[in-house]
């Protein structure tokens, strides 16, 4: 892969606009992603599925062609998979209120997750009576298998769990856990923003039933995300919001549902987002997530040699590189995370992200009040990782506890 190609290929590079280490939060946009999104506003704004005149024929056409290229791009044959919606947040939503949980039904999530996957869960516990539970992870941030078996008594309905850990950026076995939930009679949804903007995901190898990723992670739109789910799984999840788009025919009485995907795109949709996402995710194919993936680890090991002599340095997860993904979370004694993060922003331009990563229950059972983050993603060079280190070299040694 050529990182100063890549790079050339996002204005926010081109423009020298200082060191970004805040991928895991949102992604940096390439042109041609920007590019689809201004074609669609300036070339044919209409709406998609409705109209038939020749600016939403293209729409529609786009929105299809997007559907497709996701197929492709995740290993899975059906098109109408796919369900564009604003966020994973959104997408988890979806299936936490649709799925049909009843009282004393148990939903099994992990230690680690982001609030996107634990608080839908709480709030069903409180509204429904669903029974959560959660597996603990060991010291160091890594998920323990043995410790999740011993979650999956004979009343879980449905398994949660991340792809890869937003705080630890630890994987986890989605394949394994798919196949334990299975034969324990639950289905399956993984939380993959972190993971799929990082390696190649086959979710028809994987086989989990919903799998939900951000495309703002992943070098697409703000504000767009998609949901996958299997043919027979979207067929038995109710939607979340209903209107125009989701149903067939309605009388005054009753409404036909809209075949799956339209059921679950109620009213006019993000057209920009998706003709984006479809960008971005040509953009990520043409790079070969094989080689993202090998950037990521180079520039993680890179990154955590450069601080490995810090002083006063905790890590929040693992130690060893190769099981962070992209992130990289840490505390230095007596710093406060925020207070590292807007330092290294006024040393050199190094944006960071700091506080508790929406990942509260982790950080509290582990009586820390957050920590700060650096991730990397395929833009970024041994420049970026190297002068990060060096501020945090400096801000470590200036106000640390040495
Ligand atoms: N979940 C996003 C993050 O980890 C916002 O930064």
């Amino acid at each position: 892969m050529d990182t100063s190609k890549v790079r050339g290929d996002f204005p926010t590079m081109r423009k020298g606009r200082g060191v970004y280490l805040d991928s895991a939060c949102q992604s940096l946009r390439p042109d041609s992603v920007i590019r689809a999104m201004t074609e669609y506003y300036e070339e044919y704004p209409g709406c998609g599925g409705r109209s038939v005149h020749e600016m939403s024929a293209r729409i529609s056409l786009e929105t299809d062609e997007t559907r497709e290229k996701l197929a492709s791009f995740f290993g899975t044959k059906d098109p109408n998979c796919y369900i564009f919606t604003k966020n994973t947040t959104e997408s988890i939503n979806t299936v936490a209120f649709g799925f049909g949980l009843k009282k004393d039904d148990a939903v099994v999530t992990t230690d680690t997750e982001h609030n996107s996957n634990h608080v839908p869960w709480l709030v069903l516990a409180d509204a429904v009576g669903i029974k959560k539970r959660h597996s603990e992870s060991g010291a160091d941030g890594e998920f323990n298998i043995e410790n999740f078996k011993s979650c999956m008594n004979g009343d879980v309905k449905l398994v949660s769990v991340h792809h890869a850990s937003n705080v630890t950026g630890c994987l986890i076995p989605v394949k394994d856990v798919a196949e334990i939930a299975h034969d324990r009679g639950a289905k399956v949804l993984i939380d993959g923003s972190q993971a799929a903007p990082h390696m190649k995901v086959d979710l028809g190898r994987i086989g989990a039933d919903f799998y939900a990723v951000s495309m703002h992670k992943m070098l697409g739109p703000s504000g767009m995300g998609v949901m996958y789910g299997t043919s027979e799984a979207l067929e038995g999840l109710r939607p979340l919001t209903y209107g125009g788009g989701t149903v067939g025919l309605a009388t005054y009485d009753h409404a036909n549902m809209a075949p799956v995907p339209e059921r679950f795109e109620s009213g006019l949709q993000n057209y920009s987002g998706i003709v984006g996402a479809k960008a971005a995710i040509e953009y990520l194919d043409g790079i070969g997530m094989e080689n993202v993936a090998a950037q990521d680890r180079r520039l993680m090991r890179r990154l955590m040699d450069g601080v490995s002599g810090i002083e006063g340095l905790r890590i929040v997860g693992p130690s060893r590189p190769d099981r962070r993904t992209g992130a990289f979370s840490f505390n230095i004694d007596m710093l406060g995370s925020h207070d590292v993060a807007m330092m290294l922003d006024k040393i050199d331009r190094i944006m960071i992200r700091s506080g508790m990563h929406c990942a509260h229950p982790f950080y509290e059972s582990r009586g820390i009040d957050g920590s700060a983050r650096a991730s990397v993603y395929l833009y970024n060079n041994d420049e970026d990782v190297d002068r990060f280190a060096k501020a945090l070299i400096k801000v470590a040694g200036t106000f640390g506890s040495h």
